[in-house]
């Protein structure tokens, strides 16, 4: 038997799939209508040579189209400059795996200046007016059609929006504005934090805030009024990495292990730092939600210890350890006076990541969420927690390795939780993947359809109603 790092990171050498209907056990509500896109690395090898990453593998879209009960199933590569230059032999720049090769070399002579940054956009996707993009941390942007998943080209934004880095998460706020930020490094590093219109595709700069380090951030999260970063003190040491994409970023991050976490709290409509209280070091790459409560301001985020989870996703360390060392994040929900003070609270003691609540509790108060759960050996589950109670309902099966779920709830519904949860999943015994669909309120298995065979673990994707089945 292949074992989960075996099939979950082995390379996809070509599109295997194009509109295939799954077989499905169970029965998938005939109301469920649209497709989950996700998007993740698929390729690892480049000339011969592997990388050291899991973040650096080349982006391939997986596409689930569900319409009357049936689920059909697509996946591309992004046809990129990174892409191309995988079949020459070569990487751009990524997140760890160096370039180092003479054409890299060359580049930065011709440039006389940093390389230009990855377009291999692998983390995530999302919908800008009538363009879906797939998103990645590097400032590029790869256009792609919903329903075929074939490349459209580079998505460019036109403005005055300084990027050095950017974010794969953009968050959509309750009035359905969407929010992300940009990073510059220099002399005074800072979180470029702006807008796009509900239905536009352009951005607007709305804030600017003087930056800590600069740190990672990873994911941000927007309220009725404010939008929230939260700056761990895992540095980026510019000086290491003069051209951040140049050979990799994660050597040129540092965990300062006596350094606190701000809340950067903005006002979305005025720009203005309201509030940015400090606590105790730890990292988080995901929020889980956030919302105004009587003044406060509740933030709920999946959190680290420090900073040691990027480095354990390497694949060197996931080869010999898979996830088994990967250390767990705990949801953490932190109370915002927003004059300063901070009170914490852990909503649930198991280890969870890629946390997600249904689109219409985005930016207010919830009490369910849904989560990937991390913290036994030879299986990925399943989580759905009560976060007023600090209770959860968790799904497991051995072998099975569930990546991150989307809650999607159905039309209609007067319940948070009524609607069904999707999750893509690795079947380690059987050698294929799976979309699992739950009974969003009980987490019962609804239906299982799979894949002829293993896709390569992704990372993020969104479920967007209305495209067709
Ligand atoms: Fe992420």
């Amino acid at each position: 038997m292949a074992d989960a790092y075996d099939l979950g990171f082995r390379s996809l050498d070509e599109d295997e799939e194009y509109d295939r209907q799954l077989p499905v056990d169970g029965s998938v509500p005939s109301w469920l209508s649209g497709a989950l896109i996700r998007n993740g690395p698929a390729n690892f090898e480049f000339g011969g040579e592997r990388a050291t990453h899991w973040f650096d593998g080349l982006a391939m879209l997986r596409r689930y189209g569900f319409e009357d009960g049936e689920v059909r199933y697509t996946n591309r590569f992004l046809r990129t400059d990174a892409y191309a230059d995988a079949a020459d032999g070569e990487t751009a720049g990524e997140f760890a795996t160096g370039g180092g090769t003479l054409r890299q070399a060359a580049r930065w002579l011709r440039a006389v200046g940093p390389p230009e940054a990855t377009d291999n956009a692998n983390v995530h996707v999302a919908r800008l007016g009538d363009h879906y993009v797939a998103l990645t941390e590097a400032p590029r942007r790869v256009a792609f059609d919903p329903a075929t998943l074939e490349t459209r080209g580079e998505f460019r934004w036109t403005g005055d929006v300084p990027e050095h880095m950017a974010t794969a998460h953009l968050s959509v706020a309750p009035d359905g504005e969407t929010v992300g930020y940009a990073t510059t490094f220099g002399r005074t590093p800072q979180y470029h934090l702006y807008r796009v219109p509900p239905d536009g595709a352009a951005r607007e700069r709305f804030a600017a805030v003087d930056a800590e380090g600069p740190s990672y951030v990873h994911d941000c999260v927007a309220t009725e009024n404010y939008a929230v970063l939260v700056e761990p003190p895992l540095r980026i040491s510019v000086l290491r990495a003069l051209a951040p994409w140049g050979d990799g970023i994660l050597d040129a991050l540092r965990y300062d292990a006596d350094g606190r976490t701000r809340f950067l709290v903005v006002d979305r409509e005025t720009g203005a730092l309201v509030a940015e209280p400090t606590v105790p070091g730890f990292f988080v790459f995901h929020h889980l939600n956030a919302f105004e409560d009587d003044g406060d301001l509740v933030v709920d985020l999946v959190g680290f210890e420090d900073g040691d989870v990027v480095g354990a996703l390497s694949l060197e360390t996931l080869a010999t350890e898979a996830f088994d060392a990967v250390p767990p994040g705990r949801l953490d929900r932190y109370r915002l006076d927003l004059d300063g003070g901070v009170e914490r609270s852990r909503r649930y003691d198991g280890g969870l990541e890629l946390p997600t609540v249904p689109r219409a509790v985005r930016g207010r108060p919830y009490r369910y969420a849904y989560a990937q759960a991390t913290d036994r050996r030879g299986a990925n589950g399943l989580a759905k927690i009560d976060v007023e109670a600090g209770t959860a309902v968790e799904w497991w099966e051995r072998g099975v390795y569930v990546e991150e779920p989307r809650m999607v709830q159905r039309p209609g519904a007067d319940r948070e939780d009524d609607g069904v949860v999707l999750a893509t999943a690795l079947d380690a015994d059987a050698e294929r993947s799976m979309l699992l669909v739950f009974d969003a309120e009980t987490l019962a298995e609804r239906a299982r359809a799979p894949l002829p065979h293993a896709v390569p673990f992704g990372f993020h994707g969104r479920f967007f109603p209305g495209l067709d089945g």
